[in-house]
């Protein structure tokens, strides 16, 4: 009697564990995707995944074949230790299509993820709102963008696009704080090739239109580009390494594994004497953080800012810093979107955020003018306003103008500014600045381009230096660049009880 029930169990479990049977796994493969259950396997620590709805199949009213499970693996297991939840579509069922039943699966667990306060990871590779269920499937999808929302900025989410997600689903994939794509499998688009053919008259492939590369480099949809499924997952376990399980928690400390009191007697040489030429800020980074280690976010969309993730004494920090070998280092509309995000994701879970300036300004143009890079580019002032986690700066270059205020500075309620003696800090650059208040006499001079030199070079003895903004208290000390990491990391552990409020309110109003 009992062995019947428990040979029953086992039936269910096996018919529920092939999906949608071996024709559609071998297809699956076939495709160089793994399935569900494989990815599963990759991404969480053996023996540790608890399957939870696996017995669900689509109601009656629906059309189509059953099938357990309804197309979505859902449950929560460990990942390094830590708590986690996930859903994991399997395109072997009806193409990983979101009908009813696999909505509600998909809610229940973020409903108990939220509960308990653990990450929640998506694997999406799904057709998007399942056709024969109609009305059912978008309701499914609008419940998901619900609690996407209750999600942000609670429980770290985090989406993994490995295959097709047409339709529902990539909103709610752009809803999570981050995304990763596999190269040529990850496709994300709202409407495919054929519509925009049909549409528009324009051909464009399934990678052109929404491919890895392209939301990591145009769209900013993808905040990392992985070679295959397996890079991915050791991917989403990296980012892990370095968050906190929700808002009312730490990140894992990581100690011992560098000294805090580390001098970097090259540190300096690594910018150019010159100011105009360029150089890589990510070296300079790699030299202060803890073993070299930098996770960066964004690498390929708007590289002319960096940002990521580092620790500094085993603590994690966000780094924010400009990057002078692309458009100079200068802030434009995609870079303050960048920026800005990052910075609200490490306030929302308690990331300290330390920014590295060297930025000649704002990009000037029509063409940044007119898509807005007043709107754009004050989102970048917002974030770091409305931002209360420690906020270290440290300027070793150029800082003029509005992105001076921009990058962190102490207006914007910085907490420790550092700046090099490298330092400029002015409302202008020298050559730009003498063009204006000396225009006179430049008009006047007999050789104007010999009279410019003098006066830039004046101006930039003058002003273009740290030593004003200290004499006002602007900036806090003025180091020497060997010792930015024991400095940085000084700051850092004098601001671990830092308490600062804002205004009550229901929610600022970003100028999104
Ligand atoms: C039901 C679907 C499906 C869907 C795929 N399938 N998408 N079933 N609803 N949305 C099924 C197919 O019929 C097929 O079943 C199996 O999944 C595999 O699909 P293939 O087309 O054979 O696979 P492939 O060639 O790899 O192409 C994958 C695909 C393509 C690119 C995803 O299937 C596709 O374009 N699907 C439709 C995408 C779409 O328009 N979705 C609706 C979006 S609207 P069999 O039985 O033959 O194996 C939406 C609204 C929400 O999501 C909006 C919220 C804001």
């Amino acid at each position: 009697m009992h062995e019947e029930k428990i040979k029953r169990l086992y039936d269910l479990k096996r018919a529920s564990e092939s999906g949608g049977g071996e024709e559609k796994i071998a297809a699956q493969h076939a495709k160089g995707k793994l399935t569900a259950r494989e990815r599963i396997d990759l991404l969480m620590d053996p023996m540790t995944f608890v399957e939870i709805d696996k017995y669900v199949t689509h109601r009656g009213e629906s059309e189509g074949q059953k099938y357990h499970g309804d197309g979505v693996i859902t449950g929560f297991g460990r990942i390094g230790g830590r708590l986690v939840f996930a859903y994991v579509y399997d395109f072997t069922i009806l193409g990983g299509s979101l009908g009813e039943m696999a909505g509600r699966k998909v809610v229940k667990l973020m409903e108990q993820a939220l509960k308990v306060g653990a990450p929640l990871i998506g694997i999406i590779d799904s057709g998007g709102a399942r056709i024969q269920e109609g009305v059912l499937s978008l309701d499914g999808y609008g419940d998901i963008f619900y609690h996407n929302t209750l999600a942000s900025g609670s429980i770290p989410q985090i989406t993994a696009s490995i295959g097709p997600c047409a339709g529902g689903a990539v909103y709610s994939p752009a809803m999570t704080d981050f995304v990763i794509m596999v190269e040529n499998v990850g496709q994300m688009f709202v409407t495919g090739p054929e519509v925009v053919k049909e549409v528009l008259s324009q051909d464009v492939s399934f990678e052109e239109l929404g491919g890895a590369r392209t939301h990591a480099s145009k769209s900013g949809v993808a905040h990392f580009i992985a070679k295959n499924e397996f890079e991915c997952m050791d991917e989403i376990k990296k980012l892990l390494s370095y968050i906190p399980q929700n808002n009312t928690e730490e990140p894992p400390l990581v100690e011992g594994i560098d000294d805090p009191n580390r001098i970097e007697p090259n540190l300096i040489n690594i910018l150019p004497e010159n100011p105009y030429q360029q150089y890589d800020m990510k070296k300079i980074i790699s030299s202060i953080v803890d073993t070299g280690e930098f996770l960066e976010v964004h690498e390929l969309f708007a590289e002319n800012i960096i940002v990521g993730f580092g620790r500094m004494n085993g603590r994690s920090v966000g780094i924010v810093a400009n990057q002078p070998s692309y458009l100079a280092g200068a802030l434009d509309i995609n870079s303050s979107n960048k920026a800005a995000r990052f910075i609200r994701f490490c306030d929302a879970y308690n990331i300290p955020i330390v920014t590295l300036v060297d930025t000649p300004g704002y990009l000037p143009g029509a063409d940044q003018e007119h898509n807005g890079i007043i709107r754009h580019g004050s989102k970048l002032l917002y974030a770091y306003c409305e931002a209360t986690v420690p906020k270290i700066t440290c300027i070793v270059g150029k800082a003029y103008g509005g992105a001076y205020i921009a990058m962190g500075s102490k207006n914007l309620r910085s907490d420790i500014n550092y700046a090099w003696p490298t330092a400029e800090i002015a409302v202008l650059g020298p050559e730009a600045a003498i063009t204006i208040i000396h225009r006179k006499d430049l008009k006047q001079s007999p050789d104007a381009s010999a009279t410019k030199k003098k006066l830039a070079k004046e101006f930039r003895n003058k002003f273009a230096n740290p030593y004003i903004a200290a004499e006002k208290g602007i900036i806090d000390v003025v180091i020497d660049p060997m010792e930015t990491r024991p400095f940085i990391i000084r700051a850092l552990e004098s601001l671990i009880n830092k308490r600062e409020t804002r205004p009550p309110k229901k929610h600022g109003n970003i100028n999104l």
